[in-house]
């Protein structure tokens, strides 16, 4: 047997299709939404990505603006930026590109973000959202666009999360821990496993489905896989040839799997999209609040 591909790439663009659609909509109404990226310092990483995420907002229609500083910026003088940011209102999404540098303190500036203009859902009032509601339905606060996605893939086959054992390897702040409610809020069986679980094929063996998020190859294989597992690969890793890679063995996981996601063209697109998405939820919400 060989698994279906979950395709990030064609769900993307039919889901920023949407986004384009919206926008033109909202903008009828007298309202552009705008998202603002911030970056500080000269991280070759962190550059592509900015880069690519206003190139996503324009194609879609979206304002957006990049304040790009030098590493030297004082956290003083970074939480005056998003405090300006905070107060303007042609600003719907506020993104502070992560990591900054050793001498800011992460945590304090995304808690200066608006809980109303978190995008990226990393303020701690976003995890209440994650509690409270299913995504769009949330009154604040924003689902994290990285696991936000993985749940959109899922919908995207009609898979329902009723009583199914979900096992996520991972418990960063970013996927893990919010993926694990996403999935819980969905009605999974969820079994969160990270660096210390002990046996993780024990457990990987009974997941009808598996979100992998570590960031480091190979660390899904196909014998660790129950036939007919829906497989989502949230790695972005290089093998030793350079290519680019997920965390799950592609190869040997795809004969086993009934869903598999690809790295590249998986969740990675996806996370931009969802981004998208969020800020133009942002949008909604400020216009629906003016009315
Ligand atoms: N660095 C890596 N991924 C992300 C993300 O999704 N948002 C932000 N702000 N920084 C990141």
């Amino acid at each position: 047997m060989t698994a279906q591909l979950i395709d990030g790439n064609a769900l993307s663009k039919q889901l920023r299709t949407q986004v384009a659609a919206d926008t033109v909509k909202l903008k009828a109404q007298g309202l552009t939404p705008g998202l603002a990226v911030v970056l500080v310092g000269d991280n070759p990483a962190s550059q592509v990505y900015v880069r690519n995420k206003v190139k996503a907002c324009e194609e879609a229609g979206l304002h957006s603006v990049l304040e790009k500083y030098e590493a030297t910026l004082s956290e003083a003088d970074l939480l005056a930026r998003v405090e300006a940011l905070n107060n303007d209102s042609s600003i719907h999404g506020i993104l502070v590109q992560l990591p900054l540098p050793a001498h800011i303190d992460a945590q304090k500036v995304i808690e200066a973000i608006s809980p109303a203009k978190d995008v990226d859902g990393f303020h701690i009032a976003s995890a209440g959202a994650l509690m409270t509601g299913l995504p769009g339905q949330e009154k604040s606060g924003f689902w994290p666009c990285t696991p936000y996605g993985c749940m959109k893939m899922l919908e995207s086959i009609g898979y329902d999360l009723k009583g199914k054992h979900a096992v996520v390897i991972g418990r960063s702040n970013i996927v893990g821990k919010p993926m694990a409610l996403m999935l819980l809020q969905q009605d999974a069986t969820v079994t969160v496993a990270h660096s210390r679980t002990q046996n993780l094929k024990a457990l990987t063996l009974q997941a009808d489905v598996i979100v992998a998020a570590v960031g480091k190859r190979n660390v899904l294989t196909a014998d660790m896989v129950k036939p007919g597992a829906v497989v989502l690969d949230v790695g972005m890793n290089r093998n030793p040839e350079g290519k680019l890679c997920g965390d799950v063995d592609f190869d040997g996981v795809k004969e086993v799997a009934s869903y598999i996601t690809p790295v590249p063209g998986g969740v990675g697109p996806m996370t931009i999209t969802m981004l998208l998405v969020n800020t133009l939820e942002s949008a909604q919400r400020a216009l629906s609040e003016k009315q």
